[in-house]
């Protein structure tokens, strides 16, 4: 039987993990998965998630089942953070714990699927996960343009692909800190953007992964929330793995939000519940308990934005310090100044990828897109001189 499989190609940005790691070279430059790092090029676990770890392994007294959705205290714990004061909109959200963000683009999509979603309208580039998840669900999708050259985002594809769904169609769209391209909508254009919806009845599919690393965790939220201000029903699908630094903890969340509260909601849910029951059954403990303690607590919560904000802090002196260069051969690299979040995408060839890898040992993903994060104070100029070098 196994014979007739066909081998499938790892995929290329875990494949860069492996690729780095086996490089000897000293000055090495790793751009490629979207981890955070230091200045010092380390990716350390959050002061504020070893004290919660701590006074989880002190307290915690079983590890009996909790069911497919999950740790509900982390669940509605982070609403307030993403969804705001009135984090339910007066009983109409409802989440449910993820194993990471996949996990809740997965159900969101498997979900709307079952619910009857017949296309996807989808930004381009987008995460190359997305593509894997639609593909592996068998989806109908479409593709629209999310950025222009320029390196800002194209309103009016956004905004055509929206008034051209119909009530049966979905969009996919990144909440914040878009990834690839680290260019996100502006307070008036997720007003067009939620007008669009409200006008044509499509069903808004919001992704964030990257809450509080572009402006901060309210500031992140706007354009979401002022979507879900306008529509009746929405999926978001929600990643604390990068803003608790919880990666290989795999932690996530699906929010949905219904016109109403009650019978519609509720059955949504049961739906959901039963996806993820067939799916993985119910998602890792460990991390999301952590996550609830530091929301829980208020010492915990300031140490975690505390370092929440440094990170960003951080990764908003290297954009300058790019925008602040100019040019480099032939990339202009002002545009990253004015993006946001962890990722940007330079406008380079595979070739010129795979030469700033061999000859240089940066690496970054074959699309161009680099980890702004994975440059330091040490290796930036390093950095520019070799995409000088590969572009010029
Ligand atoms: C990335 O885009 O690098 C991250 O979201 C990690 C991943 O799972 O791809």
């Amino acid at each position: 039987m196994l014979n007739r499989l066909a081998p499938q190609s790892p995929d290329a940005l875990l494949a860069l993990i492996k690729l780095h790691a086996a490089d000897e070279r000293a000055d090495k430059v790793d751009l490629g998965v979207g981890v955070y790092r230091t200045g010092q090029g380390a990716t350390p676990v959050f002061g504020a998630i070893k004290a919660a770890e701590q006074r989880l392994v002190d307290t915690q007294d079983s590890k009996s089942y909790l069911g497919p959705e999950g740790d509900m205290g982390f669940v509605n714990a982070l609403m307030p953070y993403i969804f705001g004061e009135d984090a339910t909109m007066g009983g109409r959200i409802q989440g449910m714990q993820t194993p990471g963000g996949t996990g809740a683009v997965r159900l969101a999509l498997a979900l709307a699927s079952k619910a009857g979603m017949t296309r996807l309208y989808m930004g381009t580039p987008s995460w190359p996960n997305h593509a894997q998840i639609i593909g592996d669900l068998d989806l109908e999708w479409s593709a629209f343009d999310h950025a222009n050259p320029d390196g800002t985002a194209n309103l009016d594809a956004v905004l055509a692909a929206i008034r051209g769904a119909g009530p049966d169609e979905g969009v996919l769209l990144h909440g914040c800190c878009h990834n690839p391209t680290g260019i996100d909508y502006s307070a008036d254009d997720w007003a067009a953007i939620g007008d669009a919806f409200v006008e044509s009845g499509a069903f808004p599919i919001i992704d964030t992964a990257y809450q509080g690393l572009g402006h901060g965790m309210e500031e992140d939220a706007a354009g979401l929330r002022s979507v879900l201000a306008k529509v009746p029903e929405a999926f978001i699908a929600y990643s604390c793995d990068k803003n608790f630094g919880l990666y290989r903890d795999r932690v996530g969340a699906f929010y949905v939000m219904a016109a109403e509260g009650g019978d519609v909601l509720d059955t949504a849910f049961s739906n959901a519940n039963a996806l993820a029951r067939a799916s993985w059954s119910m998602p890792p403990d460990h991390g999301a308990a952590a996550v609830r303690m530091i929301l829980r607590d208020r010492d915990l919560t300031a140490q975690w934005q505390d370092e929440l904000d440094q990170m960003r802090t951080r990764m908003r002196q290297v954009r300058e310090r790019l925008a602040a260069a100019g040019t480099a051969g032939s990339v202009d690299l002002t545009p990253l100044g004015g993006q946001n979040g962890l990722f940007s995408v330079l406008p380079v060839s595979k070739e010129q990828v795979a030469a700033l890898r061999d000859k240089h040992g940066v690496y970054m993903a074959g699309s161009g897109r680099i980890n702004v994060a994975g440059l330091t104070m040490d290796n930036i100029d390093k950095f520019i001189d070799a995409l000088a070098d590969v572009t010029g």
